[in-house]
């Protein structure tokens, strides 16, 4: 039994489906089991991240569970308690820099190293920038022109369905066991590259406009707390974080190469009609 949170999230909806079809049963962690939709297969059970306790029944009996970053780190000894032997945990590129003054990569850090300090037998995978993050200029596609900020930063996207299969394979096989999987796409690419992109298989032009940081900082703290704004301005702004390289950890874990972010777009056009 194989127990995967962010169920119904980008990565975890993906994991809990090549978990299946690896032969091995699910449970996909929510907080509302009556409103996820979760393939056929698996079992969709209550819990909520921020409360450790609640995870008991979800982790009772399971041998491995797909985690996300940032949650209470007592999460760990509910899954030794309950039995389970191994953790597979999303982080993210952030966790490499160490450095706990920005908010992102600190509460990466923190639960990588809380994981460490447990009993748990453990694999970090790391991915960077996801190819999903896109969605949020679909109006913008719409509409013909996309705004987006550090138009000089490349970042190896990645569809968050292949970090789902490196995940996936951490969970059900051996070997990967104490080890650090940084997760990218197979080219780094501009926001003017992706935006390009997108028109090329939507089949009609879409321009894209430099965002001035000023524009973007307002827009950024309209959406989620300051101390994450500055994160992400000292990752992309302040080049704290390298999102560029390109790593074989895809095709090396899977044995197929990660998708491009033009396959990606092939396969999510719906969304940006
Ligand atoms: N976007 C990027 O470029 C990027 C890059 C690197 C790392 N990351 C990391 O990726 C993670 C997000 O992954 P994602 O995009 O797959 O997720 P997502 O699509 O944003 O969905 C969030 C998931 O987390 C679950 N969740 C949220 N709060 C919860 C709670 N209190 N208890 C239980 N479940 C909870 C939600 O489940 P329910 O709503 O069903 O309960 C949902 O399945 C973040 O940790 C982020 O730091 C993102």
């Amino acid at each position: 039994m194989i127990v995967v949170a962010g169920a119904t999230g980008n990565v975890g909806r993906e994991v809990v489906r090549h978990v299946l079809e690896a032969g091995a049963r699910v449970r996909a962690l929510t907080r509302d089991p009556a409103k996820a939709a979760v393939p056929a297969g698996a079992e969709a059970v209550a819990g909520d991240l921020t409360d450790p306790a609640s995870l008991a029944p979800a982790l009772a009996g399971a041998e491995a569970l797909f985690l996300l970053s940032g949650y209470a780190p007592e999460i760990f000894a509910e899954a030794e308690k309950a039995g389970v032997r191994r953790v597979v945990l999303m982080s993210g590129g952030s966790a490499e820099t160490g450095d706990r003054t920005n908010a992102v990569a600190r509460y990466m850090i923190d639960t990588e190293d809380a994981l460490r300090a447990s009993g748990l037998a453990w694999t970090m995978v790391r991915p960077r920038m996801f190819m999903t993050n896109a969605f949020q200029w679909s109006p913008q596609v719409k509409a013909g022109v996309v705004r987006a900020p550090w138009p000089d930063v490349p970042s190896a996207v990645i569809d968050p369905a292949d970090i789902a299969a490196v995940a996936a394979r951490a969970l059900v096989s051996q070997g990967h066991e104490g080890r650090v999987y940084p997760v990218t796409g197979p080219e780094a690419l501009r926001p003017g590259d992706r935006v390009r992109i997108l028109g090329e298989v939507l089949g009609r032009e879409i321009r894209y406009e430099a965002q001035p940081d000023d524009e973007a900082r307002a827009e950024m703290l309209t959406q989620m707390p300051e101390q994450f704004v500055d994160a992400f301005f000292a990752f992309y702004s302040g080049g704290k974080l390298d999102e560029a390289t390109v790593f074989p950890t895809v095709e090396d874990v899977t044995g197929r190469p990660p998708r491009t972010f033009a396959d990606w777009a092939r396969a999510n056009v719906g969304r940006f009609q």
